[in-house]
């Protein structure tokens, strides 16, 4: 007998569908066994992402822009529409936005990075929490933060303060929605060869990669959006039924080691040798 997929059943939404993480999640979540609407503004990215996706109809795209409330609610009410019921939100759309220092930093700029991130991850719990609660799910809500979240240094200012304040609804979430049966927890990857990330750091795919894994505490693998798939499936499958109010922190360990005092020590033993 087959094994039982993983999300057999289930329906996803996944915000920021159309590239990177959110494109990974779309095909690891129907691969098993869920019905997924995706969701973006790049839309012709997001329909030919739908479409290449199999079998026929598991997946449907819809545009939603998630600093609109509106169009986030409309994307759940789709899913509903389409598949029956909601039950897993990965709200996983972003920006790095301004890459100001806080000396330089416009908060024009900062409200931008804030609108994509805050409003549009706290659209997203809300109006999946709403569907899955009227509706009696015991569904999973995953947001994603980043390890700019966990430790300084890591990005801007305002991408920092944003993936932060994301942290903070998922807690809240956590509480108030465990209540009625509702998980709700974070990823947060290290960096990764995505648009958002080469973009930000101008770097080609190639040598961003080879950039990300110099940097990262383990060796021998290279992070890829695959892997981050990966970590949201499992918050969004039965598999971490007990599972709520968690960072999911997916950096091989980088946050968690310093190697500072390693490089400088190094450096140091290298400087006197040339003397
Ligand atoms: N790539 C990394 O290194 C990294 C690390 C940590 C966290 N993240 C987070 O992962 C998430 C996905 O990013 P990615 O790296 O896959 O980048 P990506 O650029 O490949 O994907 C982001 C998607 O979000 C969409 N988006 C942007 N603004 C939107 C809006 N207002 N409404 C709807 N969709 C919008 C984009 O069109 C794009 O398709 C982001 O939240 C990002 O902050 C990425």
């Amino acid at each position: 007998m087959a094994a039982k997929l993983r999300l057999e059943g289930k329906v996803a939404v996944i915000t920021g569908g159309a590239s990177g993480i959110g494109e990974a999640a779309a095909r690891l979540f129907t691969a098993q066994g869920a019905s997924v609407v995706i969701t973006d503004i790049q839309d012709t990215l997001g329909q030919s992402v739908s479409a290449s996706i199999s079998p026929p109809g598991c997946c449907t795209y819809i545009h939603c822009d998630v600093r609109d409330e509106a169009q986030v609610a409309a994307a759940l009410a789709l899913a509903v529409d389409t598949y029956g019921r909601i039950d897993v939100m990965f709200s996983n759309a972003g920006i790095v936005g301004t890459m100001a220092t806080i000396l330089e930093l416009e908060l024009a700029d900062l409200e931008a990075v804030l609108a994509v991130h805050v409003r549009g991850t706290a659209a997203a719990i809300k109006h999946a929490g709403r569907a899955m609660v009227a509706a009696g799910t015991r569904g999973s809500i995953i947001c994603i933060a980043s390890v700019a979240a966990v430790q300084g240094g890591y990005s801007p200012a305002a991408y920092a303060a944003a993936k932060h304040a994301i942290l903070g609804l998922m807690k809240v979430a956590a509480g108030e929605l465990g209540e009625k049966g509702v998980r709700v927890n974070c990823v947060s990857p290290f960096g990764m060869a995505t648009p958002l990330w080469c973009r930000a750091v101008g770097l080609s795919p190639e040598d961003a990669e080879k950039v990300a894994s110099e940097a990262a505490v383990l060796k021998g693998a290279v992070l890829r959006t695959g892997d981050v798939a990966a970590a949201a499936l499992f918050l969004a499958s039965d598999e971490s039924a007990f599972i709520s109010g968690h960072n999911l922190v997916v950096d091989g360990a980088t946050t968690m080691v310093s190697t500072s005092l390693d490089s400088a020590l190094q450096n140091h033993f290298a400087r006197s040798r040339e003397e």
